[in-house]
């Protein structure tokens, strides 16, 4: 594993399969009820300054699973609020504690507050790049579809931190990916530049849901306006009517087409309540799959096998 993890465009096909089949591995034990084998006291201190129900909760759960202690700092509440620069907070909380989770607005934060920091940085949500999220879902299609290469996912509606991280990690694990947007929303340029360059799998970016859904083994949606474009909504939800996973657009899918949503959904916009409630079973699998793959995930970078 390298220090950090702040996007998943960093990783190879190998350290991703490491940290899933460690995710795996992780997950058995603890339903097994075995103690994971891992130093205790190790102590995480998790930056927000954008909500989270389930980021928070499972990084503070799986520390504690671990055997350490994870601290909440809301850039509000905290010097970050007031100020002070994230390279000095970086140098501080290195002293104190054992790794860092952010979740941020800029990339470039977390690449800075990494740099800085002499203990591992965590990527908990940029506007670019959600990994852990997008390590959780390759956990949960590889446990419904006992495989991952050769699968189509694809992703219907805005291209954003949550496209980004499906095109980096769907075709660096030899998925053939397909993404629908409106040309006015599409990914960032650095994930198509490295979708341009891939040879062992296929990327296809359309303006047609239908074309991205046809032959998918998973459709992945997310909503049409993200955390810090709330003042967009109204202008999104136009743009985007007509990116709905919905019935019609499930029956050009694959027979057993699996839904991934990172949560939380707008029923009714990007995802009708009918689509969303036939799939809550792999929905909730891959939410509870954050705290298994990020627990992973901390396991490595803090030195476990
Ligand atoms: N999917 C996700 O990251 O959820 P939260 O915003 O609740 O953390
Ligand atoms: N794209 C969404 C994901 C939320 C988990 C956002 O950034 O708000």
């Amino acid at each position: 594993m390298k220090k950090d993890l702040l996007k998943l465009l960093d990783l190879t096909e190998e350290e991703i399969l490491h940290i899933l089949d460690t995710a795996d591995r992780l997950k058995s034990e603890w339903k097994a009820g075995r103690k994971h084998n891992f130093p205790s006291g190790k102590t995480l201190a998790m930056i927000f300054s954008k909500n989270s129900t389930r980021t928070r909760v499972s990084f503070e759960t799986g520390i504690y699973q671990l055997g350490g202690l994870g601290i909440f700092l809301s850039s509000s509440d905290s010097q970050l609020g007031r100020g002070e620069p994230i390279q000095d907070t970086a140098r501080v909380l290195s002293r104190y504690c054992d790794c860092i989770m952010i979740r941020t607005f800029e990339q470039e934060e977390v690449e800075k507050l990494a740099q800085y920091a002499s203990i591992p940085v965590i990527n908990g949500l940029t506007d670019f790049e959600h990994p852990c999220q997008v390590l959780a879902d390759l956990q949960t299609i590889r446990e419904h579809k006992k495989r991952l290469r050769g699968l189509k996912i694809c992703y219907i509606g805005d291209g954003n931190n949550m496209a980004n991280s499906i095109i980096a990690g769907g075709l660096t694990c030899g998925m053939d990916v397909s993404i629908a947007c409106p040309d006015a929303y599409r990914p960032h340029p650095m994930a198509l530049d490295f979708a341009a360059k891939q040879t062992h799998a296929r990327f296809e970016l359309t303006t047609s849901p239908k074309q991205a859904a046809q032959g998918a083994d998973v459709i992945f949606t997310d909503v049409w306006a993200s955390m810090g474009m709330e003042q967009e909504a109204a202008v999104r939800m136009k743009a985007f009517r007509g990116y709905q996973v919905n019935d019609e657009l499930m029956a050009i899918a694959n027979s057993g087409c699996m839904v991934q949503h990172c949560l939380p959904a707008h029923r009714g916009e990007e995802i009708t309540e009918k689509v969303f409630e036939e799939h809550a079973d792999e929905i909730f699998d891959e939410a509870e799959n954050r705290l298994h793959a990020q627990k992973a995930v901390m396991y490595l970078l803090m030195g476990g096998k």
